[in-house]
């Protein structure tokens, strides 16, 4: 592993585009539970059912009450050394892109700038009536919390399944990957399309690709790297 690690080391050194594609992974040792694994129960409530528009049709109590613990969980919390390390990298490199699949919003609370949120951010909540987005920070929303502007239903602004990623935001994220050195995809289980496809196109663009995971995922064998161990570890060791 020390030769592979010194290896990627030098070849991120030597990459002038860096691109990075993260998951829940690592924001796992800041205490925030993945979605597949031990994490992905609420109350016995698989969270990926929650996390989906027919769920809010059916129960929108129930979803909201399962953000709301989301939120105050996640207020409690604060990066790790992984996050740290990507806003450091970001600081050295001429051209830098950070695609997170995550909605806890702790990327931006380490400091990271070029950030694309292609799932929405936990802090962030839309009227279901007027479509008008706004950030709030209160750990609780309360049960069915309502619009200030038209007194509609709001929602989290995160993408559940079932719905379409924003259109902008993708191709931002396809052009990062089709046009970097680098790609290092961290702490993503990378079943969930089109998140998973980047490194793909990253690959195909000629990068150099690696993943950082606690486990082999489906995307593993294509890597250039693959490390399996914690994020928190391996990514400061790989960027110092
Ligand atoms: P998952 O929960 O599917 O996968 C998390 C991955 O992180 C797993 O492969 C774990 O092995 C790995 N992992 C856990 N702890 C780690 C650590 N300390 N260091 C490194 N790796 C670690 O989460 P995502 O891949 O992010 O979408 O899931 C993708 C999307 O599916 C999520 O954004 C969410 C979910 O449904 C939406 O909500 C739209």
């Amino acid at each position: 592993m020390e030769k592979e690690i010194s290896a990627l080391k030098n070849a991120i050194k030597g990459a002038e585009r860096v691109t990075v594609l993260t998951g829940a992974g690592i924001s796992a040792e800041s205490g925030v539970p993945t979605f597949r694994g031990e994490g992905g129960l609420w109350r016995n409530h698989d969270v990926m059912e929650l996390a989906t528009p027919y769920a809010f049709e059916r129960d929108p109590e129930l979803v909201w009450e399962f953000y709301n613990w989301r939120r105050d969980l996640i207020s409690k919390l604060t990066f790790n050394p992984a996050h740290k390390a990507l806003v450091d990298l970001e600081r050295i490199k001429p051209s830098f892109t950070l695609i997170s699949q995550n909605v806890d919003g702790l990327h931006l609370l380490a400091g990271s700038k070029n950030l694309l949120e292609i799932h929405g951010n936990l802090w962030k909540v839309r009227c279901t009536r007027c479509n008008e987005i706004t950030l709030d920070l209160s750990p609780d929303m309360g049960p069915l919390p309502k619009c200030k502007t038209c007194g509609g239903l709001l929602r989290p602004h995160v993408v559940w399944f079932g719905e379409s990623l924003d259109g902008e935001l993708l191709n931002r994220a396809v052009d990062a990957s089709k046009n970097c050195d680098i790609m290092l995809v961290i702490g993503t289980s990378s079943v969930v399309q089109p998140a998973s496809s980047l490194a793909f196109q990253a690959k195909d663009g000629g990068a150099i690709v690696a993943e950082i995971n606690l486990e082999a995922t489906p995307n593993s064998q294509f890597m250039d790297f693959a490390f399996h161990g914690k994020a928190g570890e391996i990514v400061p060791r790989l960027l110092d």
